[in-house]
């Protein structure tokens, strides 16, 4: 078995310039599937209150249900490291309070954790427990209502206090950054600034790594984004399947006598 992915690694990734390749998973088969492809980094995003869970955004989503994808992914996920999503409204209110939503996500399975924005008091102490932290900056989905929808940020004079948040997170030791929805020359500068690994997503190709969604290059979302690319259809390959199956039943092709015990 190829040797785990360990944060340090992810550092010596950036340093020896090898590309970072992340990937969200939800549950066992996801993560299974995720792992087989030789992905470094599983999240196990709250992404999944979208492409779970159906709502809008991922404020929903709670640290109990984040703790429960957390188990099911660990279940089948090996060599890449695993990293849970710290959900809104799961640390901002202290450093007693982030680090033990942190310590449930460990106990559940998480490797790291990564939450959204600066909070540098709560980053450095999650980590003085021992545990690896992932930074997010820019379209960070948790402050959508913030924001007043998913819009790119660091646009212009913005990009300043995009480069600043990265840069503090870096300085407090995280040892990767995932960079969200800004443009391509902000996270390449962002990326030759820091010590830590930066992981795009809509975020240009100078990045030291790329994180997508599961459903999102699978083709099991209801949209297709700007930042993402289809590799697979799917979606109708799966509808057909599940029309075939529905028809077959219906004309009693299925099941037949070679499916019978
Ligand atoms: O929740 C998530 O899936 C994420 C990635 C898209 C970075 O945060």
């Amino acid at each position: 078995m190829a040797a785990p992915v360990t944060a340090p690694r992810l550092l010596a990734m950036k340093a020896e310039g090898a590309r970072i390749v992340c990937l969200t998973a939800y549950d066992a088969t996801t993560g299974r599937l995720a792992d087989q492809a030789g992905v470094d980094v599983v999240l196990v995003g709250d992404s999944l209150g979208n492409v779970v869970q159906g709502h809008q955004t991922t404020v929903p989503v709670t640290l109990e249900e984040m703790a429960y994808h957390v188990r099911a992914v660990r279940k089948s996920v090996s060599r890449a490291l695993l990293v849970a999503d710290m959900p809104f409204g799961s640390y901002g209110s202290s450093v007693a309070q982030a680090v033990d939503s942190a310590v449930v996500l460990a106990k559940a399975g998480a490797e790291a954790v990564k939450l959204e924005g600066p909070h540098i008091d709560a980053v450095q102490a999650i980590q003085a427990i021992g545990l690896p932290v992932m930074g997010h900056v820019g379209m960070t989905p948790q402050s959508v209502n913030a924001f007043g929808g998913f819009r790119v940020q660091g646009r212009g004079e913005e990009g300043d206090s995009v480069l600043a948040a990265a840069r503090a997170l870096d300085e407090a030791g995280v040892f990767s950054i995932v960079l969200e929805l800004i443009p391509a020359d902000l996270a390449q500068r962002i990326t030759g600034t820091v010590r830590s690994a930066t992981i795009g997503i809509g975020a240009g190709p100078g990045c030291d790594g790329e994180i997508q969604v599961f459903h999102d290059l699978t083709g099991l979302a209801e949209r297709a984004f700007k930042h993402t690319k289809c590799y697979l259809e799917g979606g109708p390959l799966m509808s057909a399947a599940l029309r075939a199956y529905t028809e077959d039943v219906r004309a009693r092709r299925f099941p037949s006598e070679e499916n019978s015990a």
